[in-house]
């Protein structure tokens, strides 16, 4: 049987070929339901073990070797992928400190194609791009969605459009998307009115929309906690920690972990604690009134892939952590980038957002609502080369309002066996070369 779209919050069905992100009726949001009853019969963890270290499409990849929880109808000819997925789960012990535990491990999705976790969901929305005919697909971005869009349809021959911020994009993520060859457009406007024009006008012009609003790519990214327990022996860890922007993730990883215990693939459920920056909390500050009241606020931090005032996801982010028993906390933009100093000191690296799950794993560990024996997985989200600047100017401490509290100093020497010999003893030699 077939999988269909339903909105979450009336239940009106739709099928899956048809251009749909929100429910006409309603407006609720979709989310992409499979025949729980067929995938009972028909998938097991030995299905999914004995896929483990494939050589070819689509089961090489940490995405499609999830097939039938991702898109169990599709024909594999037709999947787009670059392959995605097949992340590292790093154990940690010295950043486990740190933080405050025993174990702690730290998913890499940065080490994906494209340098970041967009990309599992971007193989399951341009794959639907295409089923669908649609020859054009856009988003709008705080930059990662960008370059992993841009190479997604290039790679399949699609167009692709992407709209951005006018300023605060990092680098790295630019001239991703540039020479990937997509449409570029920079707009004054910040990453939520960039997705409602960016809504209007797909609509309009029938071009299909790959935001997180789209449910296909919360198809593919619920292979992040798929293949992180897989990862794991199918055992299931205390804790995930993620950070929030427009919600994508936390919503995967909620249908996600729903479904693997529906499926009696895990045994218990994980609790998933979700970090924002508190420049950018509108998920945070619901949470503080029990989701009585939400409200979208203007969005500001230096973790410019998290800057978002308005999530589209939200409604799917509180059921997760209903489903859950989820929390949500917040860390401030001096907290986020000692986090990132000290993961990268571990030589695994990520981008300023990423940093946030560790930021938030100590601070709850602080907080005791983390007991320190407990199991702990932080989703890191973007790779250290996304935003250069802003690890250059931390380790410089030129960051307005940030100190460096982990800063590694780089040194100026003339050619001088003396001078250098000086720097490498640790002794202080004039700076400026
Ligand atoms: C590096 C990074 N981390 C986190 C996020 C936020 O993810 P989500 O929108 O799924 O909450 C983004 C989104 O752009 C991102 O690029
Ligand atoms: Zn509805």
């Amino acid at each position: 049987m077939r999988s269909i779209l339903q909105c979450m919050d009336c239940g009106r069905q739709y099928p899956v070929d048809q251009v749909a992100y929100t429910c006409e009726a309603c407006g609720g949001l979709l989310d992409v339901l499979h025949d729980m009853e067929m995938l009972k019969q028909t998938v097991s963890r030995a299905t999914f073990d004995d896929r483990l270290g494939a050589l070819q499409p689509p089961f090489n990849s940490g995405v499609w070797r999830y097939k039938e929880l991702v898109n169990p109808d599709i024909d594999i000819d037709q999947i787009v992928s670059k392959p995605e997925g097949n992340t590292n789960l790093y154990r940690t012990p010295r950043l486990a400190e740190w933080v405050g535990l025993e174990t702690f491990y730290l998913k890499h999705e940065g080490e994906n194609p494209t340098g970041s976790f967009k990309d599992r969901g971007m193989t399951g929305g341009v794959t639907q791009a295409q089923l669908l005919g649609m020859d054009r697909v856009a988003c709008a971005s705080t930059g990662n969605t960008s370059a992993s869009l841009a190479a997604y349809a290039a790679y399949a021959g699609l167009e692709g459009i992407v709209f951005f911020e006018n300023k605060e994009i990092a680098l790295g993520k630019l001239a991703q998307a540039i020479a990937y060859g997509a449409t570029c457009i920079q707009v004054s406007a910040d990453f939520d009115r960039n997705l409602e024009l960016v809504r209007t006008i797909s609509e309009e012009l029938g071009i299909y929309v790959l935001n997180s609003v789209n449910p296909f790519r919360l198809e593919g990214q619920k292979t992040i906690i798929i293949e992180m327990i897989q990862q794991l022996g199918w055992q299931v860890p205390d804790w995930i920690v993620v950070p929030g922007g427009n919600l994508g993730n936390s919503s995967a990883f909620g249908k996600g972990l729903h479904e693997l215990y529906e499926l009696g693939l895990i045994d218990r459920m994980p609790r998933l604690a979700i970090i924002q920056a508190q420049g950018a909390n509108p998920l945070y500050r619901a949470y503080k009134t029990g989701f009585e009241q939400y409200e979208a606020i203007h969005a500001e931090t230096i973790a410019s892939a998290i800057k978002i005032g308005n999530p589209v996801n939200y409604r799917k982010a509180v059921r997760t952590i209903q489903w859950t028993d989820g929390v949500v906390e917040e860390v401030s933009d001096q907290e986020i980038m000692d986090a990132k100093a000290m993961v990268d000191a571990q030589g695994i690296g990520c981008e300023p957002a990423s940093a946030c799950s560790v930021a938030g794993a100590r601070k709850l560990v602080d907080m005791g609502i983390i007991q320190p024996h407990e199991t702990v997985v932080g989703i890191l989200t973007g790779h250290v080369l996304k935003d250069p600047d802003a690890t250059i100017n931390y380790h410089r401490n030129s960051l307005s309002n940030i100190e460096a509290n982990y800063p590694n100093i780089l040194h100026q020497a003339e050619p001088s066996i003396e001078e250098i010999s000086r720097i490498l003893a640790g002794e202080p030699v004039p700076t400026g070369g």
